[in-house]
């Protein structure tokens, strides 16, 4: 059934767990994320980012109700996140698509602006019941910045700004930059665990790790019991699906239906989603 980020992330944090939340671009990473967390016996939430809305010529909804429409009938609950906004023209849609929270993303702003915008983000969800995130510090690797951007001095979410920014702003969970970056295509990512300690000590609200992909399971589960709550993946769902494609049709190159390997692509993003969920379900505080 659908439930909400909010709830998710609240029970996840008061157990010392996390919550999954993975990126969904195709109707197949829906279905896939559902079947991961259903073989699991997880919740999970799915999110759609504001880069998949414009993959999606600028729809939000085409995507959003199938997403809604799978997780209603999902044997374990499911919430609908919209990832990375920017645009408050997007933002505004949250509510009416069927979401129950989002990712205000400011972060590439100076710290006063990122503080204005998200602050007016945030009254705004929380006039009409979503749970808000947003995040403070360069977690990198976004839309073609390199990796790399995530180790450069001053890129880390400093512990006091992030206690006066998430008591100036409102928000209901922060994004960190610990040493994670978007985009990764291999697990190579070393997390800075003695500020993700001073920032759980510094912060009474869910901390959330963006760019999972890169990051070894050993340290996944070693941030989740260091105060991460909510853990989101994208790129290794791509990993996935584009190798099922690329091997089949490497073998098939005769081949025309999408069917035969859009079933293969699926079951590897359900295998990936499964074990993400198994190793985040053997972490915790
Ligand atoms: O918000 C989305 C996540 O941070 C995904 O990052 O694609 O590197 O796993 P990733
Ligand atoms: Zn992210």
């Amino acid at each position: 059934p659908l439930t909400t980020t909010g709830d998710l992330v609240t029970r996840a944090a008061a157990a010392g767990s996390a919550v999954a939340s993975f990126n969904v671009i195709t109707l197949e990473h829906v279905e896939a994320v559902v079947a991961g967390a259903e073989s699991a016996g997880a919740p999970v939430v799915l999110q759609v980012s504001e880069n998949a809305v414009k993959f999606r010529a600028g729809q939000l909804l085409p995507l959003a109700r199938a997403a809604a429409a799978v997780a209603e009938r999902s044997a374990v609950p499911v919430a609908l996140h919209l990832d990375h906004v920017q645009s408050d023209a997007l933002l505004r849609q949250a509510a009416d698509a069927g979401f129950s929270s989002v990712m205000y993303d400011a972060a590439r702003l100076p710290y006063a602006e990122n503080l204005t915008a998200t602050r007016a983000a945030v009254d705004w969800a929380h006039a009409r019941g979503l749970w808000i995130e947003a995040e403070l510090g360069q977690i990198g690797g976004k839309n073609g910045r390199p990796p790399l951007d995530a180790h450069a001095p001053g890129a880390r979410t400093d512990p006091d700004e992030a206690r006066a920014f998430v008591a100036d702003s409102g928000v209901d969970a922060l994004a960190v930059a610990i040493g994670s970056s978007h985009a990764m295509t291999t697990r190579t990512a070393a997390l800075d665990h003695a500020l993700l300690k001073r920032l759980s000590a510094a912060l009474d609200v869910p901390l959330v790790l963006h760019g999972s992909s890169g990051v070894p399971d050993d340290e996944l589960r070693a941030a989740v019991a260091g105060g991460i709550a909510k853990v989101n993946i994208g790129t290794a769902l791509n990993i996935a699906l584009t190798g099922a494609v690329r091997d089949f049709l490497t073998e098939h190159p005769e081949a025309v239906d999408p069917r035969s390997y859009l079933t293969l692509a699926r079951e590897a993003m359900t295998r990936t989603v499964a074990r993400t969920l198994q190793t985040l379900g053997s972490a915790s505080a």
